[in-house]
């Protein structure tokens, strides 16, 4: 169970788009910003440090989820390498890739793709930190492979009516049931490319629908 999250209440309006800067293509796609580039960098900072504190000496196999997970897990990654590099005790560190697909729009659809993920035979006895999602599915998956301890580290959670029971170990932000892009979270493989985690307007669910 996750400790301490920043909880984004369901009324916060966000923050608006003049304040930062942002691509200008993306002009008229996006509601608000709901969580600031430099506030993610700051929470995944300490996220880092409560991980450390955690695993102690173990060597950590981190397993990235992609798409959406790659840059949360780059960053979270470079700062646990921060930590590490700045203490007597260093964490050896492996890094691994694999890819989930479940949504269309902005909908969940029922059949999850785990691809490039067949073969995890390298979890056995080690101690990994997942990043993304899309997880409970994956955790059955890596379960089978028998890892000595399994961490997951989400950067966001949101709070659906029906939550499934499985909640990420280390969570950054609880957010309201909205969908968001940035920050590598797509709609449609769009708006990964910028670096705040907004809310997309209904201009820019119109405009980047298949
Ligand atoms: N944004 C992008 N991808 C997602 C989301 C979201 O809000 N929820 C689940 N996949
Ligand atoms: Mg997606």
């Amino acid at each position: 169970m996750a400790t301490l999250t920043h909880f984004i209440k369901d009324d916060w309006p966000g923050y608006s788009l003049d304040l930062f800067s942002y691509p200008a293509h993306y002009s008229g796609d996006l509601d608000c910003v709901i969580i600031p580039h430099g506030v993610i960098m700051d929470r995944t900072e300490r996220l880092a440090r409560n991980i450390m504190d955690d695993l102690g000496n173990h060597a950590i196999v981190v397993l990235c989820v992609l798409k959406g997970g790659y840059q949360f897990c780059a960053d979270l990654v470079d700062r646990i390498k921060d930590l590490s590099h700045n203490s007597n005790r260093t964490i050896p560190m492996t890094v691994h890739f694999i890819r989930l697909k479940s949504y269309l729009n902005d909908e969940s659809t029922e059949d999850l793709h785990i691809l490039g993920g067949e073969d995890l035979s390298f979890l056995a006895g080690k101690g990994i930190v997942g990043t993304g999602k899309t997880m409970k599915t994956l955790l059955k998956h890596v379960e089978a492979f028998g890892p000595k301890m399994i961490k997951v580290a989400g950067l966001l959670v949101k709070r659906v009516l029906h939550s499934s029971a499985c909640v990420p170990d280390y969570v950054g932000f609880e957010i309201p049931n909205r969908f968001v892009v940035g920050y590598a979270l797509d709609y449609n493989e769009y708006f990964r490319d910028l670096s705040h985690i907004c809310v997309i307007s209904d201009t820019g669910k119109m405009k980047y629908k298949i």
